[in-house]
């Protein structure tokens, strides 16, 4: 048997049992980002085994759906669930997904470009490619390899990559080598002295921007990932139990964090405004949806934004991120740069956020099924797709560089 046949087969099976029994799991697969959405009817009636084919190598993958297929038996059920889920029935996720459906390409023909150019920069700082790598946390639980794996991969494409308070390495760790920027995610989740240590590090160990999240005050219940830990036999309370939840993560221990006075703390703007007084890097806020949000944004003093709603983890019934860009640009009006993240799966998807005015593009689960699919091979897979996918998309557009995006190569059903 080989290790891919052999890895929690027991669990599969019971999965599988699983997922044909409960019609809420099959509306979580059935509505989350786990449906390879396309346009080819006739596959329905193919007489081969099409739709449960997977992948034996990260070589052979066509489009980043093809991991997640692998990534759901290759790790432990609960595990598998904490990326998938969403906040309540996951309708976020969905929406997610579904925003980039109302828009439509709008392509200029004979434009004579030969080579496509996606290098660019945001506040001051280079990349080759304007898709970003998300803060994750617990990166472990895909591979052993985790972050380490993901920030290789991302700094031989010159991709930004963000680093999760929650992280199952230190950020020492995945700076070490690299040679794209890295920026840190802060979770103030014990008040200034615990946000002041985190970021102090952080920059000491090389980032050179930090992202505040601020869309998560309370983590939805992630419902389908209670559903899933159901069917994982191992004892989970060695890694998650009361006391060592979050206390044992890397980036928090030894920060003076105690069971007491975890996730005491209630931000406000001000929050933004210490971090800019004290600290020298640029100070971005993730997390905005509205363009009041935004202007506060501004307000406050933050270098720049990210329109998220944290890949519909916090809140069930909430609006696509990429429906919320449009409002979110016109109020910033070019003022600080904006990202935009959320159910990003294909170049092309990042294409149409560009197109709407964001300077970068975000991904999270994409690059996750990858890693625990075939680990670093996996993420790096879904890291090359989805930037040949966006370099094809810009020159059958008629766009040889990000300098060249415009609305008018985009249009609204
Ligand atoms: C498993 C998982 C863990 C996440 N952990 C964090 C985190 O620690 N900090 C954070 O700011 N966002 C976190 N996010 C949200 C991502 O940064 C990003 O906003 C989201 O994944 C984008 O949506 P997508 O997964 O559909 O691409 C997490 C998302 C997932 C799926």
């Amino acid at each position: 048997m080989s290790t891919k046949e052999n890895l929690n087969s027991q669990h599969r099976r019971r999965f599988i049992k699983f997922l044909a029994a409960s019609p809420l799991a099959m509306a979580a697969g059935a509505r989350g980002d786990s449906v390879w959405q396309s346009g080819y009817g006739s596959l329905h009636f193919t007489p081969l085994d099409f739709a449960d084919y997977l992948i034996q190598s990260a070589d052979e993958a066509i489009n980043s759906f093809e991991f997640e297929k692998v990534a759901a038996r290759q790790i432990d059920p609960a595990h598998y669930g904490y990326v998938a889920s969403g906040a309540g029935d996951g309708s976020t996720v969905l929406a997610n997904r579904q925003g980039y459906e109302q828009f439509y390409f709008r392509a200029h023909r004979l434009a004579g470009i030969a080579n496509v150019d996606t290098s660019g920069s945001i506040l001051g700082q280079d990349f080759s490619s304007p898709i970003m790598i998300c803060p994750c946390g617990g990166m472990g639980a895909m591979h052993l390899e985790g972050e380490t794996a993901v920030s290789r991969a991302s700094s031989e494409r010159g991709m930004i990559q963000m680093h999760s308070t929650m992280a199952t390495y230190p950020i020492e760790a995945v700076t070490a080598g690299r040679q794209a920027p890295l920026w840190y995610q802060l979770y103030a989740i014990s008040g200034w002295d615990f946000a002041a240590r985190m970021v102090e590090r952080a920059i000491q160990a090389g980032a050179s921007a930090v992202l505040l999240t601020v869309d998560t005050p309370a983590r939805g219940t992630p419902e389908f990932q209670n559903m899933m830990t159901r069917f994982d036999t191992r004892d989970c309370t060695e890694c998650h139990g009361e006391v060592r939840s979050i206390l044992h993560k890397p980036m928090i221990s030894g920060a003076g964090i105690t069971p007491e006075n975890q996730r005491s703390y209630v931000f406000s703007w001000e929050l933004v405004e210490q971090l800019k007084r004290e600290f020298d890097v640029p100070i971005l806020v993730k997390g905005i949806e509205t363009a009041e949000d935004a202007r506060k944004c501004i307000e406050h003093g933050a270098d720049g934004l990210m329109v998220s709603n944290h890949g519909g983890r916090g809140l069930a019934n909430g609006k696509a991120s990429i429906l919320s860009l449009p409002d979110v640009v016109a109020e910033v009006n070019g003022e600080i740069p904006v990202i935009v993240d959320g159910g990003v799966r294909r170049g092309d998807e990042a294409l149409k956020a560009l197109l709407l005015g964001a300077d970068a593009v975000g991904i999270g689960r994409a690059y996750l099924y990858g890693l625990a699919a075939f680990g670093y091979e996996g993420a790096a897979k879904v890291m090359d797709l989805l930037n040949a996918e966006l370099r094809a998309a810009m020159k059958n557009l008629g766009i040889a560089s990000l300098q060249e995006l415009s609305p008018e190569f985009i249009g609204r059903y």
